[in-house]
């Protein structure tokens, strides 16, 4: 196991009725930023909760933020922000909300000329944020129990991630009945982002961690358990408590202690959704299986291991096999042919953007421009 330092300082509130615990946690000496996005939260009960819960406070209402949230709506909510001496970001609703307040929050208190290079330096630029409580009504990306946010830039056609130690939330209510109106598709989308969470931290290369290989196996497990039981049985509390303790588990930064991490499925992933509007879990269930298939021979004792935990089965190829199998189980499509995508067309911009920014990912830090066009290329 390599040396690492574990820190999760933000804490989760759990269960059904949690809602009313953020009064107590919600300071109230200065105005309250409530952002959420679209209106789903005022269609499913979330909106009158919070309301009901800060209805001693003063609250500024922020709407409107967009699935892969916006920079430039980000920038409208910091001049709100600023404008009415706001001094905490309550963010209520999915991975995009969550997201957009944390930058919102780091972009608030930034000295440097210009906040987009808070995403340009992946963070670095961060050296504080207003504190940021979330109510998360959507499991998959984790970002309720994490430092991470990723921000789109419609006119530049770019969407980054940035990480922080001052952007984890201070807390986060996670209330399974909140979810009971997702649609499927959203569902769908949740169980492979974390499904693609757990893999970016697992599938690399055999490193002396049993216990992180054995939790990262487990939520695997439970995702491929109470995954198709959600999509069965919307209703069903169990199945939707277990699904969103295994989201945050994926990556609350937990299971990538002391461990090589890869993330090249996400970050060519990224630039599908900014280049071709995918969703970011569609990205991945296509670009994951790409990265396994170019990377057989590196992957190959973490697939057989995986492959023989979690799915009984002998080689690499059918634990690849059974993986797409389970997504498309799920209603979850594989290949960019499947989206009318020309895998051409994708490698050529993915690899040209990777060269422009001299990026390279993945557990051997291998994966530049070429081995991101040949990955696409793989997933006709
Ligand atoms: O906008 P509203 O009306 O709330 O509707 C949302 C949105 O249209 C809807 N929704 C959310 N909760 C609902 C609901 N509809 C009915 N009932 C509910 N309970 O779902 C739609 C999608 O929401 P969104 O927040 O965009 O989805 P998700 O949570 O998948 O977040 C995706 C974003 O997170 C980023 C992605 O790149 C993408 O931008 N990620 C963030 C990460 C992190 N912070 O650690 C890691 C991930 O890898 C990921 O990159
Ligand atoms: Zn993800």
């Amino acid at each position: 196991m390599q040396n690492f330092v574990y820190k999760n300082p933000t804490e989760i509130l759990f269960g059904r009725g949690m809602i009313a615990k953020i009064a107590t946690r919600v300071p109230s000496s200065a105005p309250v930023l409530f952002l959420y996005g679209g209106g789903s939260i005022k269609r499913n009960g979330v909106y009158d909760q919070v309301k009901s819960a800060l209805k001693k406070h003063r609250v500024v209402e922020f709407a409107g933020i967009e699935a892969n949230p916006l920079y430039e709506t980000c920038l409208r909510a910091v001049d709100v922000v600023k404008r009415e001496h706001i001094n905490f970001i309550l963010a209520v609703g999915g991975g995009s909300v969550l997201d957009a307040g944390k930058f919102i929050a780091a972009a608030t208190c930034f000295t440097g000329a210009d906040p987009w290079d808070i995403l340009r330096s992946g963070g670095d630029g961060v050296k504080a944020a207003l504190p940021v409580g979330t109510v998360l009504t959507l499991p998959a990306t984790g970002s309720e129990a994490n430092g991470n946010s990723v921000i789109s830039r419609r006119t530049t056609q770019e969407k980054l991630p940035f990480t922080s130690n001052h952007s984890f939330p201070v807390f986060s209510v996670l209330d399974p009945e909140t979810t009971f109106t997702l649609p499927q598709k959203q569902v769908r989308n949740g169980v492979v982002d974390a499904f693609a969470h757990v893999m970016e931290q697992y599938m690399t290369y055999p490193a002396d961690a049993p216990l992180q290989d054995r939790l990262a196996e487990s939520v695997l497990q439970t995702l491929v358990e109470v995954g198709p039981m959600t999509l069965a049985e919307p209703r069903n509390y169990e199945a939707r408590a277990s699904f969103m303790w295994s989201a945050t588990l994926a990556l609350n930064t937990l299971i990538s202690c002391g461990v090589p991490q890869d993330w090249a499925t996400h970050m060519i992933g990224h630039e599908m959704t900014a280049f071709y509007g995918l969703d970011h879990a569609e990205t991945l269930a296509i670009v994951m299986l790409g990265v396994w298939q170019h990377k057989l021979a590196q992957k190959n004792a973490k697939l057989e291991q995986y492959g023989r935990r979690v799915w009984n089965v002998t080689s690499a190829e059918a634990a690849i096999a059974k993986t797409e199998a389970f997504f498309n189980s799920i209603g979850m499509l594989t290949c960019l042919g499947a989206y009318k995508i020309s895998a051409e067309d994708a490698a050529a911009k993915v690899s040209a953007r990777f060269a422009e920014r001299k990026v390279v990912f993945g557990e051997h830090g291998d994966i530049g421009p070429d081995a991101a066009a040949a990955i696409l290329r793989l997933r006709a």
